[in-house]
């Protein structure tokens, strides 16, 4: 059975025909979902997420259910297994947004049928799946790029960390805080492609194709990184050290001011607005790649 819970999740070849059906279904409807039910449950906020995959799921012609995580018995005293065996009697698909992949790994233990992550404190596939492919969008390919992140280690970054084998010679460069570093080593696998730094590197970053940037405090996070991260801000010091055909990546929502200055976010290397609806191309991509 399919699940994307983490992007670990594919191979290859689940990754390329992901990339396929987006392509095929973008700006376009197809029956594919005819009389399936997909849950929606989102533990915290979303807007992007959320959205695309219902507007996914209509034009694909299916049909979502809001399920509304405080409203569960799972809040008062039922189990994690008791609901989502119960959830496997009515739904299809479960897309799930949650504060812990612990409870996600439970979800995905006692529901019976696939279950899409839909961000967790540990991985975003739907984000890593999305920003690649807007990244192809922009350049053509996804090989041979020098992506370069800044600031917090998380969820995004995680996936993205780990979409990276699916890429041919693109190399991703972290300039990031050590402590924060220390803290997050163990939730990715390092290879060759990917490298670590703690004070900025003027000559790594002029060589970036993409300069990409995430809240510097998740959701999830007890303690405000800002006075950690505030040296790692994507401003037009670090933008205009990269060259014309660079551009700016932000899966949203952005802190204007903290990761990233307004000029940048809202200047003409921005692609944010792409990467967003890029969202929609890419779930309606996930979930034909779910249902064949
Ligand atoms: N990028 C992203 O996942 O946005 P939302 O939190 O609005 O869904
Ligand atoms: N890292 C952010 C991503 C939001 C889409 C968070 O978890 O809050």
């Amino acid at each position: 059975m399919k699940n994307l819970l983490n992007i670990s999740d594919l191979n290859q070849n689940d990754f390329d025909n992901i990339f396929q059906f987006a392509d095929d279904l973008d700006n376009q409807t197809e029956k594919i979902l005819t009389n399936k039910n997909i849950g929606l449950i989102f533990e915290k906020n979303s807007t992007r997420t959320r959205l695309s995959f219902q507007v996914g799921i209509n034009q694909l012609d299916g049909n979502y259910i809001d399920v509304r995580f405080e409203e569960l018995n799972l809040n008062r005293f039922e189990s994690y297994e008791d609901t989502f065996e119960v959830m496997s009697c009515y739904l299809d698909y479960l897309v799930f947004r949650t504060t812990d992949h612990k409870k996600l790994d439970l979800a995905n233990k006692f529901f019976k049928k696939p279950i899409i992550n839909a961000l967790s404190d540990l991985s975003h596939p739907c984000q890593a799946i999305s920003d690649l492919y807007t990244l192809k969008e922009n350049f053509g390919s996804i090989n041979n790029l020098n992506i370069v992140w800044m600031g917090d280690m998380n969820n995004v970054l995680f996936s993205l960390l780990e979409a990276i084998s699916f890429t041919n010679n693109t190399k991703v460069d972290v300039f990031t805080d050590e402590a924060i570093y220390s803290l997050n080593k163990d939730n990715f696998n390092l290879n060759k492609n990917i490298n670590f730094h703690f004070n900025i590197n003027k000559e790594i970053i002029a060589k970036a194709n993409c300069i990409m940037t995430d809240v510097f405090t998740s959701m999830n996070d007890k303690e405000d990184k800002e006075n950690l991260l505030s040296k790692f801000q994507v401003n037009e010091d670090i933008m205009s050290l990269t060259d014309k055909k660079s551009v700016f990546m932000h899966c949203l929502p952005a802190k204007i001011g903290s990761e990233v200055s307004e000029d940048v976010i809202k200047g003409e290397k921005s692609i944010v607005l792409a990467q967003a609806r890029n969202r929609l191309v890419a779930q309606k991509g996930i979930l034909k790649w779910l249902s064949i």
